[in-house]
């Protein structure tokens, strides 16, 4: 197949989407490209800031430490070690290789140091993994960006992942959860750090791509406790549409971005106080993640002078 950028017939990556075909090389140079888009069409940061990329392992998150080190952005990489066992211990070890190489040295934060593994906290207040799990992440991120003096946090939610979210969101009329769907969450005078999504313009087929072509070894296992998500549904779904129609998930959600749906006051929302024990942002004296730690405490507490 004919290459689109550079004409040659070394195309191999097709994209319906867009209509073309990319040799390996030329495929890198749109994918840096996007990319860049991404984060100067939303103002997401500029050379001069500090970047916190939070690296779970996984493709995407490897592939957007990568690319903003090739685009020349000053960006570490900060994993946390959530305790799940084999899985945690790979993909530390994926982080950990692909630093090596590029150099660089990644922020590790272990759980089990604060007895707050996923296995842990899940044994011990019998919820939902994910939805702790993501309270968790935040809570560190935030917490290590603010320490480290980083001016955003950036995260590899890719156009799957952003478009399955709207999708799930607007099936189950979550509006209040539409706020949290832009590509750039600004920090707030509470202490919320700048949340990014710089893979917003790219698909995870061409995530995948990139990282295969880069030769980055990621994670390929997902997280034991995602099976049966709901997201993975939506996404499926979405990707019956984008078969029949190319670039059905990038109309639904630059749609839904350039439309009316967020209300200014709404960004006010987010302003709170600071946790009377960490100093995080928290809308109670004591933050949700210090409460759960408590919480987890109290029950293992129990639980050993029950036994
Ligand atoms: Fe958080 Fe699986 S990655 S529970
Ligand atoms: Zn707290």
């Amino acid at each position: 197949m004919k290459c689109r950028r550079c004409g040659s017939f070394e195309g191999e990556v097709a994209l319906k989407r867009h209509n073309a075909t990319f040799c390996r090389n030329c495929f890198v140079v749109f994918f840096r490209r996007q990319v860049k888009r991404a984060i100067s069409e939303f103002r997401m940061f500029t050379p001069k800031e500090k970047i916190l990329v939070c690296v779970s392992g996984g493709k995407d998150s490897l592939v957007l430490w990568d690319v903003l080190l090739d685009l020349g952005f000053d960006a570490d990489g900060m994993y946390i070690d959530l305790g799940i066992g084999d899985y945690s211990r790979e993909s530390r070890e994926k982080v950990l290789a692909f630093a090596r190489l590029r150099k660089r040295e990644p922020i590790i934060v272990d759980l089990s140091a604060e007895g707050m593994t996923i296995p842990e906290v899940t044994a011990r207040l019998r919820k939902k993994a994910c939805s702790l799990c993501g309270m968790i992440k935040r809570h560190h991120f935030n917490s290590a960006a603010r320490k480290g003096g980083y001016d955003v946090v950036a995260t590899g939610h890719n156009l799957d992942d952003e478009a399955s979210r709207l999708l799930g969101n607007i099936i189950q009329w979550n509006v209040k959860y539409f706020p949290g769907q832009k590509p750039v969450l600004e920090e707030t005078s509470s202490g919320m750090v700048r949340k990014v999504k710089p893979l917003v313009r790219v698909t995870e087929y061409e995530t995948a791509c990139y990282a295969l072509i880069r030769g980055i070894d990621y994670m390929i296992y997902e997280c034991p406790y995602s099976k049966g998500a709901t997201s993975l549904a939506y996404k499926e779904a979405l990707n019956m549409l984008e078969e029949e129609m190319p670039g059905t998930k990038a109309r639904f959600l630059f749609g839904f971005l350039d439309g009316e749906f967020f209300r200014e006051d709404e960004k006010e929302e987010s302003e709170g106080r600071s946790c009377l024990v960490c100093g995080e942002p928290s809308f109670q004296e004591v933050c949700s993640y210090c409460r759960l730690k408590e919480e987890v405490a109290r029950r293992s507490a129990a639980g050993r002078k029950g036994a």
